[in-house]
């Protein structure tokens, strides 16, 4: 007996604990606070699919090479990733050559001095700063932060509220949406406005975007029509540089991406013919045993 009332006991309070939670989570001091709406974009690396167009990647880095890497390092490359597969596939020679314009500093020499030489495909992607304390310096107090983990370390807020809007959520589970922090990034970059909207004040040394939270960021609007000239034709504006550039930072993020989609699907298709195999010799087997 005592058993049973502990068992209904651990029961109700376990039923108990579970609607506390959800109560918890369901009150709108849990919800999403002042979260941005963030447009979803289209991305070829989406989906389960998905694969890196490699000449907007060889765009991307153009972009980043040339606007980004003033502020921004990304510690996690080495210039050979760039000829790659799967990345931005630059051939070996031209990797060789944007290595060697890189100034790498080396050493310590033979008088224990520290020196520089030209890049190899061997080093690591060159930073803007040799610390954070000199970005700050350089930058009023700002750290422009290592963007090659960014598409992953940044995710907008689901605009939809699981409780009230459950289907956007699991919608979002069965297409395996990834692209949160891609879509973003493009909007971050893309969310720049000339004047700020009436009513806000922007604090000295701080830029009004749309998509950054809380509005006001200390990185002044890196991109401009016409910027960078593309070699492909491709036309030069903001909405393509930012967007080419999400997707190089999305690779930088995740290389093996096209790889791990791949396995998937074989995987996905395996299981499906072993899935129809098993069934088939089940009935096989079973058969002629009276079940
Ligand atoms: C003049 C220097 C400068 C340039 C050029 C620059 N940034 Fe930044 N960036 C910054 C600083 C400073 C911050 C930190 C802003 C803050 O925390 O308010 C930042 C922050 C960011 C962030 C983080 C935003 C977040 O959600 O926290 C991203 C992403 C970013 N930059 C991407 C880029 C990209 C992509 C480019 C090139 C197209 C670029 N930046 C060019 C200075 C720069």
């Amino acid at each position: 007996m005592s058993k049973i009332l502990s068992m209904r006991n651990f029961r109700t309070s376990t039923l108990g604990a579970a609607l506390l939670l959800v109560t918890a989570y369901a009150s709108p001091s849990f919800a999403a606070g002042e979260a941005v709406e963030i447009p979803r974009q289209e991305w070829t690396f989406s989906g389960m699919t998905g694969y890196f167009d490699k000449a907007q990647l060889r765009r991307g880095y153009q972009v980043y090479q040339n606007v980004c890497a003033v502020c921004h390092g990304m510690r996690q490359l080495y210039y050979r990733n760039l000829s790659e597969p799967g990345g931005p596939e630059f051939s070996d020679a031209r990797v060789k050559d944007i290595a060697s314009q890189a100034q790498v500093t080396d050493g310590p020499d033979d008088n224990g001095e520290m020196f520089t030489r030209s890049g190899t495909p061997a080093d690591k992607f060159v930073l803007p700063y040799p610390n954070e304390k000199a970005a700050a310096a350089a930058m009023g107090g700002a750290v422009p932060p290592d963007l090659s983990l960014m598409a992953k370390a940044r995710a907008p807020a689901h605009a939809h509220a699981w409780y009230t809007e459950p289907y956007f959520w699991m919608v979002d589970i069965v297409t395996g949406y990834q692209e949160g922090g891609a879509d973003y990034l493009y909007a971050l970059l893309t969310g720049y406005a000339d004047e700020p909207p009436a009513g806000i004040d922007v604090l000295p040394g701080l830029y009004y975007n749309e998509a950054f939270p809380g509005h006001q960021i200390a990185m002044p609007s890196p991109l401009a029509d016409g910027f960078i000239t593309y070699e492909d034709g491709t036309e030069e504006t903001v909405a393509n540089y930012s967007k080419d550039v999400t997707a190089f930072m999305m690779w930088a993020a995740e290389p093996k991406l096209e790889e791990r989609k791949k396995m998937g699907l074989t995987v996905m298709i395996y299981l499906g013919i072993f899935a129809i195999l098993m069934y088939l010799s089940k009935r096989a087997l079973w058969r002629k045993v009276p079940h």
